[in-house]
């Protein structure tokens, strides 16, 4: 049945046996240490699996009693192999079947459009971030609604919040408004180009009892609002800008790639800050090479992988900087 046109390191129905055991144990060994903790913390969603061995190429995440169970996609694993890991997951954690979520993910981001629907259930529930709260949807877009690697990068932007006119930009589900907000931000701008997500970052500032006229959502082009907000003589004193790897915004006419275009960006950003104030750079580009020689700043200091909490084992997951202006 498996002869040699398979690929090289092929996970046989044998390896997947052991492969199973192996994320089993491992599993049930992250929820005893991380869940009681956690659970004492206020937090809801945890990574329990972070490609903790080599050959087992996945993660899984908790999420309030749910999982999802993503593979990194590959040629040496059959179609059944996600879905056989993915119950043994559900076994070891205790988990019914309807509360396991299943995903593909491509290795190399540019290769598929990252935020786009793939169901439309509409089905979304409430969860804890220490003091916030925040709804996510396990079952219709690849991500959830909620990047919980930058669980402890929103406790440093709500802590300088205070007072503060605040820019969030590629902002997504606005779980950095919602920090900064709740921090005591005097203003906030929300920027993303998908209309969805603006909503959705509504939806989080209400759910925290924070929506109100002081916070303004902005679908754009990030690039295209940068130029407009500076002649607008729009001006901030913190920011966190976390761009996609790549994005073509054919009708804005711009592409941008994040090696190449970062530190372009940056300036821009950078245009629009006040004297004194703080920018927080972020990027989950697993092969970045940070380019800051000509970027204007006081202080350019590297944050990760200090930042990364303790429940992601793989400390690259995002690289972050706070660049003092
Ligand atoms: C990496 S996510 C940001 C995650 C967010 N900082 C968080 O931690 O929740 C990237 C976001 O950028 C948005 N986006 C992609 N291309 C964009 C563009 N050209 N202009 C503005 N937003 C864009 C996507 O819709 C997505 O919400």
């Amino acid at each position: 049945m498996y002869n040699q046109k398979l690929p090289k390191g092929f996970v046989t129905p044998e390896k997947v046996v052991c492969q199973a055991e192996a994320l089993s144990s491992t599993l049930r060994k992250h929820f005893r240490h991380f869940s009681r903790k956690f659970k004492r913390e206020g937090i809801d969603c945890f990574r329990l699996y972070d490609w903790d061995a080599p050959d087992i190429r996945m993660v899984v995440d908790w999420y309030a009693g749910r999982i999802v169970v993503a593979e990194y996609e590959r040629l040496q694993t059959g179609p059944e192999y996600l879905s056989q890991m993915a119950s043994v997951a559900a076994g070891a954690l205790n988990v019914s079947p309807d509360k396991v979520y299943i995903r593909r993910r491509h290795t190399n981001t540019a290769r598929g459009p990252r935020y786009t629907k793939i169901d439309s259930s509409g089905k979304r529930f409430e969860v804890r971030e220490l003091t916030l709260r925040f709804w996510v949807n396990l079952s219709d877009y690849l991500d959830t609604g909620l990047y919980s690697d930058h669980r402890n990068t929103r406790v440093i932007i709500g802590k300088l919040s205070q007072g503060k006119d605040f820019l969030n930009l590629f902002a997504y589900t606005g779980t950095f408004t919602c920090a900064a907000a709740a921090g005591g931000a005097k203003s906030t701008v929300t920027v993303d180009r998908s209309r969805t997500y603006l909503d959705w970052a509504k939806d989080n500032l209400v759910l925290n009892g924070l929506w109100g006229k002081q916070h303004t959502l902005v679908q754009s082009d990030a690039i295209t609002y940068l130029h407009n907000a500076y002649s607008r003589g729009e001006r901030f004193t913190l920011a966190f800008v976390d761009p996609p790897s790549f994005f073509k915004d054919d009708s804005a006419r711009v592409s941008f790639d994040i090696n190449l275009d970062h530190p372009e960006l940056i300036r821009n950003v950078l245009k629009l800050m006040q004297p004194g104030s703080d920018l927080f750079f972020s990027t989950n580009h697993q092969r970045f090479t940070p380019r800051f020689d000509d970027i204007p700043a006081k202080q350019i200091i590297k944050l990760t992988p200090k930042t990364i909490p303790e429940d992601y084992r793989n400390r690259n997951t995002h690289n972050c900087w706070h660049i003092k202006v």
